[in-house]
């Protein structure tokens, strides 16, 4: 699968936190059951990696990568731990070496238009637009489309339900990232109903904007 294949596995990518490696899981299978298969794990807890591990064995059917990589070392851990892909708030030379040497879709963040050409120009012409209201948002993307239009984006931070759907209307946009589908107080409560329904209508988000 390349960058671009592991986008159009849903409209949303939903970036999580495991604090507490009991509720990875249930976690992954609550969002599985509404249909998100895409699970960015993310390097801000001491469970990330063996949440990534874990959840690889025991839910099949999600697709786990790693998220908040800041290096190579970070990288290759992730990757010897499971991961499937990898998404990143910038992107290095390091970084970016050792992504291709894994040959694994990996999304570098990017937030002006140098930065987007440096992370095409190694390669990544799939990017992670953030974090993207604080930096322009649909208006920076919609002028990004002008001048790169080889460049796809998946735009994170500060999107959640009711803005994602402007996003996913623009041409340049195939999935977007954010935290809102696990609220800390669902997961601590283990309501994974919630947390399915969530994934369900954020499944359904994409086609609103389409329609
Ligand atoms: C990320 O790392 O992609 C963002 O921090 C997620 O942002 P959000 O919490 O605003 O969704």
């Amino acid at each position: 699968m390349n960058a671009l294949e592991l986008l159009e596995q849903s409209p949303v990518m939903p970036v999580i936190v495991i604090q507490d490696i009991d509720t990875a899981v249930e976690l992954a299978r609550a969002l599985v059951a509404g249909g998100v298969r895409s699970l960015e794990i993310t390097l801000r807890s001491d469970a990330a990696l063996q949440a990534i591990t874990l959840i690889s064995q025991e839910v099949p059917e999600a697709l786990v990568g790693v998220g908040t990589v800041r290096n190579a070392r970070q990288w290759d851990a992730a990757v010897q731990a499971g991961a499937r892909f990898g998404v990143s708030p910038g992107l290095t030379a390091d970084i970016a070496a050792a992504a291709q040497a894994s040959g694994l879709p990996f999304l570098p963040g990017i937030a002006t238009a140098s930065e987007a050409m440096y992370a095409a120009d190694q390669g990544f012409s799939v990017q992670k637009l953030f974090p993207a209201e604080a930096v322009g948002g649909v208006t920076l993307l919609k002028a990004l489309h002008g001048p790169l239009p080889e460049i796809t984006f998946c735009p994170t931070g500060g999107i959640h339900a009711e803005n994602a759907g402007k996003y996913l209307a623009l041409p340049n946009v195939k999935c977007v990232g954010g935290s809102w589908l696990t609220p800390k107080d669902a997961v601590e409560g283990r309501l994974w109903d919630v947390i399915t329904e969530l994934a369900r209508a954020a499944c359904q988000i994409r086609q609103a904007a389409t329609r």
